[in-house]
């Protein structure tokens, strides 16, 4: 039964361990249902992150869904060429990125599925300054990441503080260059784009939920309905 327990305990803890590389997540603000977060994250990604990476499951149609209008769709989010209809794909050719970045830029689809939106809101929070990496950043969640911190004009610039327990939780970091934005202007930017990506990976989530409720409710009222049924059909012979 003890070992029983251990393997368990195990089980459950292996995938957290090995997908946050130790350092501690912080939970996403994650709300489906909160359209102005997912329309600033989709216009987030649109200027930040498209450039390289893909959302090849999600059209631009789709978008419709948080509450643009085509028309708006079309003037801010559309690439030149794009059609509606398209999936969103990169400009950039994928010999390319790996020439220039040693690894392709991954498609972030699901992302928020495979990593977590936690992982994800916590890695485009813990970049710093590191003069040995090619691209002269590092990330606490993300040990040698091939990616380039791109929105550092906006959160400003970390550097590791090498008197905290190495990379372990708050305190990890020391900022050295202030950015455009106030560590809370940048947390809140961050949660929009966290939540647009949870939306991209699971877009049906939000009806699917509703679903839910709807069945089982459905089902509720299906019990009330069949007991008294029952009572009914065996009242004579009890
Ligand atoms: C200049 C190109 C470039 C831009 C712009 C860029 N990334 Fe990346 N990103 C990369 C590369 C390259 C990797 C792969 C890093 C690796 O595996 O070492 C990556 C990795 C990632 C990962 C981790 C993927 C994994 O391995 O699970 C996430 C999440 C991510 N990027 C999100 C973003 C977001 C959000 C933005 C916009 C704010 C963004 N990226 C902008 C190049 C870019």
């Amino acid at each position: 039964m003890k070992s029983f327990v251990l393997i368990l305990a195990a089980l459950l803890a292996g995938p957290a361990i090995a997908s946050s590389g130790h350092y501690p997540l912080e939970k996403a603000p994650v709300d489906l249902a909160n359209t102005v977060s997912l329309q600033r994250g989709a216009a987030t990604f649109g200027s930040y992150c498209s450039g390289c990476h893909s959302l090849g499951y999600m059209r631009y149609s789709r978008l419709t869904d948080i509450g643009l209008t085509e028309a708006q769709i079309k003037q801010t989010l559309l690439p030149a060429g794009a059609k509606l209809g398209d999936t969103m794909g990169i400009p950039m050719r994928p010999e390319d990125s790996k020439a220039w970045f040693g690894v392709r830029p991954p498609d972030l689809s699901v992302e928020a599925r495979s990593r977590g939106a936690d992982w994800i809101y916590t890695y485009l929070r813990t970049f710093y300054r590191d003069d040995t990496r090619p691209t002269g950043w590092n990330n606490l969640v993300y040990e040698k990441v091939g990616m380039p911190h791109v929105l550092f004009t906006l959160q400003g610039e970390y550097a590791l503080n090498h008197e905290s327990a190495e990379g372990h939780g708050a305190g990890a970091l020391i900022k050295v260059k202030d950015g455009q934005l106030s560590p809370a202007e940048y947390d809140a930017l961050i949660g929009d784009l966290t939540n647009y990506l949870a939306w991209v990976s699971e877009p049906a989530q939000a009806s699917r939920v509703r679903m839910g409720f709807f069945v089982i409710g459905f089902l509720l009222i299906m019990l009330v309905v069949a007991y008294a049924l029952k009572k009914e059909y065996w009242r004579d012979i009890h």
